[in-house]
């Protein structure tokens, strides 16, 4: 079977779906591969690099999908317009990819038209067995690390303790608000960078790993914490009081805070907005808040989608989008990792190069999004019902897709809030 790996089209997007590493495996799978020209360029993997790992290289991403029995990617393919994949690929052929599947109802009935098969990334169920599957870990925490180095980068001061004989530099204090996979990380580069780290997160189980990442738990209301998580592991959305609590709990905090790199998400829901315009104008000049969740709405009030802001007080605020994307060649090779692990087990044991897909396997009907014409997973037919296919409302899907064209993806555009179990 053929695999394709076409360039990523999607503003500010730098990654691409295999590095030479994973073309060889796939090879070494029995598949045939072919890249499209350009596409690891911009993640410093030239076409030469591809060839030499035994790809094809294909002139425009049309040449390279039409006759792929599989396809690679890392954002959703366009459904509309002259550089749409889904109707180039042969009816029956499987497109695997972060498709923010939930919250994209229009781009799901696009790929049920095309009658090709697809599995979303961001979808895997995060089980043991599927962990080397998570894309959504291995990309955030790509995105923790870099917002320390983000903040490092807009912070005019040093991080660690410097004993010099000039005079010596106090260490900066880092507080890291949401302490899933991102944070942690983030707590883990800025430890390392010799930050003295502080970290909140409504889940109480991540008191113990930040304390044995070195850092120091700041708690608001253990009572309401001990229901904050869903079976899942994740956050739930928590009463107002608890929300009124930790706004004081953290305007007290944040006000000697050198950097705050904010993580916080609650799946399907907005981002809680954790850090108040008062709370911003309370911090010292010279400080900076990175906030991750911009693609999520923001944890802070005062970010700004894709942008540095410097507020009135001089307090930066960085919002950029697609952090993993600004280590593109590690992102990337994380990414294809990924995805070779996704498609091994879906890979014919005996007969080489050939898919032997088992759908009733729980990660595949976890992440199979479409089949043979139809939607056949249960999560996003429910968020379809909630959001029918807008297809009378041109003007409104156009607007919708410039924003999302506008938005460079970050670990996964919207998978920040498709994902939960
Ligand atoms: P996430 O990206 O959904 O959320 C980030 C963090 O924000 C979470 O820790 C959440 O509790 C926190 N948060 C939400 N609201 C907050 C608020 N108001 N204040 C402070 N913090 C707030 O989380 P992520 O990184 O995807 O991981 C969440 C959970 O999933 C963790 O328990 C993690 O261990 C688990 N997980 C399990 C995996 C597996 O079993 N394969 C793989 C990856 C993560």
């Amino acid at each position: 079977m053929k695999i394709a790996i076409p360039k990523e089209t999607r503003a500010g997007e730098t990654r691409v779906a295999v590095s030479p590493q994973v073309v060889q495996k796939l090879i070494g799978l029995g598949y045939e591969v072919t890249v499209e020209k350009g596409a690891g360029e911009a993640a410093s993997l030239s076409d030469d690099t591809f060839k030499d790992a035994g790809a094809h290289i294909a002139a425009g991403a049309a040449t390279a999908v039409k006759t792929a029995d599989i396809v690679l990617m890392v954002n959703p393919p366009a459904t509309s317009g002259s550089g749409a994949l889904p109707g180039q690929m042969k009816k029956g052929a499987v497109l695997i990819s972060q498709l923010a599947a939930l919250t994209s109802p229009d781009d799901v009935a696009a790929y049920a038209k095309a009658g090709i098969t697809t599995f979303a990334m961001e979808l895997v169920p995060r089980i043991s067995r599927a962990q080397s599957m998570d894309v959504l870990s291995s990309q955030a925490n790509l995105a923790g690390y870099r917002a320390i180095l983000e903040a490092a980068a807009e912070f005019g001061r040093g991080i660690p303790m410097m004993m010099t004989a000039a005079g010596t530099v106090p260490p900066a204090k880092a507080f890291i608000m949401g302490v899933g996979v991102a944070g942690l990380q983030a707590i883990a580069t800025a430890k390392r960078l010799g930050a003295v780290v502080t970290a909140t997160d409504v889940r109480p189980a991540t008191k113990e790993q930040v304390e044995s990442l070195g850092g120091k738990f700041l708690v608001v209301d253990p009572e309401m914490e001990k229901d904050a998580q869903t079976e899942g592991g994740y956050a739930k959305e928590m009463p107002k009081e608890y929300y009124d609590k930790q706004k004081q709990v953290v305007a007290e905090h944040i006000k000697k805070q050198d950097i705050v790199v904010t993580t916080a998400l609650i799946p399907g829901r907005p981002a809680p907005k954790v850090i108040t315009k008062e709370m911003v104008s309370s911090m010292q000049a010279g400080a900076v808040i990175v906030d991750l969740a911009v693609e999520a709405g923001g944890n802070c009030e005062m970010s700004k989608p894709g942008e540095i802001v410097t507020t009135a007080n001089g307090v930066k605020i960085v919002g950029r989008f697609n952090l993993p994307g600004r280590l593109a060649q590690t992102a990337s090779d994380l990414y294809a990792k990924n995805l070779l692990n996704f498609l091994t087990p879906l890979t014919d044991k005996e007969k080489k190069g050939t898919l032997a897909i088992d759908w009733d396997d729980e990660i595949v009907k976890g992440c199979c999004v479409t089949r043979d014409g139809e939607v056949v997973n249960a999560r996003v037919k429910e968020a379809m019902g909630a959001k029918a296919p807008a297809e009378k409302k041109a003007p409104a899907k156009k607007a919708a897709a410039k924003k999302a064209d506008d938005k460079p993806a970050g670990t996964s555009d919207d998978a920040a809030q498709d994902k939960g179990n």
